[in-house]
């Protein structure tokens, strides 16, 4: 049975397209297949961290242009990506046609994952809104950033009284040590244990590591060049983590419920 997770946040900057990446890779290596949904159509920019150029992306999948063969890259061994582009804007509003397109197309993929990875743009936008639902498990990344935790919390309200969505979970980047990574966490979960009726559950925390931003900025995942820095060794604790704990949401499907979702026929 495949997976999918969406990597989201209410503030952006926390990180989210960084542990999207980084998860993915350190999956592919250990041999599962993964796919990501490169979801941010502003700052689309998955392609960018692996370090190669993707061409096309779902938008044109979507108006015919193109088969979503022919968009998909690998990325990584064992990591494929579908760039989203402003394809992924159109995802929440979907003709008729074009949901038959997509649904389809997909139906076509060569592949089997065992995962499909999904990040976001960061907010409540509805195409933001929208991916998460149809995700089956909503990883919200949040930082020691007051802000970051503020706007985390409207995200996980709005997702709850609009959607209907009460389990997340929750990964806490840039922590100091894991003392604050708990911190963090139990500072939002608090908050929504009072206010919504959501259930909150802690994946761990990635420490604010020098060597991963500096791998980012050459291009380069820090779980495959400097695997033993603190930011690599948290982030392959978070995929082991991700890939032991049990299904997370017993209603939702995997890859193709995700898809089904979109399309309005789930
Ligand atoms: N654990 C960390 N330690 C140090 N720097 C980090 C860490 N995680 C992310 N960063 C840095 O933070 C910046 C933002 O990361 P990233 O682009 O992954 O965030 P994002 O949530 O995807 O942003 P956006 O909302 O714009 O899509 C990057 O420069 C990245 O190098
Ligand atoms: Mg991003």
């Amino acid at each position: 049975m495949n997976r999918t997770i969406s990597f989201t946040s209410g503030k952006g900057g926390v990180g989210k397209t960084t542990l999207v990446c980084n998860v993915a890779a350190e999956l592919g290596r250990q041999g599962k297949r993964v796919l990501i949904l490169d979801g941010d159509l502003g700052m689309a920019n998955v392609d960018i961290l692996f370090g190669v150029r993707a061409q096309g992306n779902i938008g044109q999948v979507l108006n015919g242009q193109a088969t979503i063969e022919e968009v998909i890259t690998e990325v990584a061994p064992g990591v494929d990506l579908i760039p989203g582009g402003s394809g992924i804007y159109g995802l929440s509003r979907l003709e008729p046609l074009q949901k038959h397109v997509l649904l389809d197309q997909v139906s076509r993929l060569n592949r089997n994952y065992d995962y499909m990875l999904i990040d976001t743009a960061p907010g409540i936008d509805d195409h933001v809104l929208y991916l998460n639902s149809a995700a089956q498990e909503i990883l919200v990344v949040v930082t020691p950033d007051p802000t970051s935790l503020t706007d985390a919390y409207a995200l996980i309200k709005v997702l709850n009284q609009r959607h209907r969505e009460n389990r997340f979970s929750v990964v806490t980047n840039m922590v100091k040590d894991e003392i604050e990574g708990r911190q963090v966490f139990h500072k939002l979960s608090d908050v929504a244990n009072r206010f919504l009726c959501v259930s909150l559950n802690y994946r761990g925390c990635i420490p604010a590591d020098l060597i991963l931003r500096q791998s980012v900025r050459s291009q380069q995942l820090v779980v495959q060049m400097q695997s033993r820095s603190p930011a690599a060794t948290a982030i392959r604790a978070l995929a082991d983590n991700l890939r032991d704990s049990q299904r997370f949401s017993e209603i939702k499907g995997g890859i193709q419920f995700f898809w089904n979702q979109l399309s309005g026929v789930a």
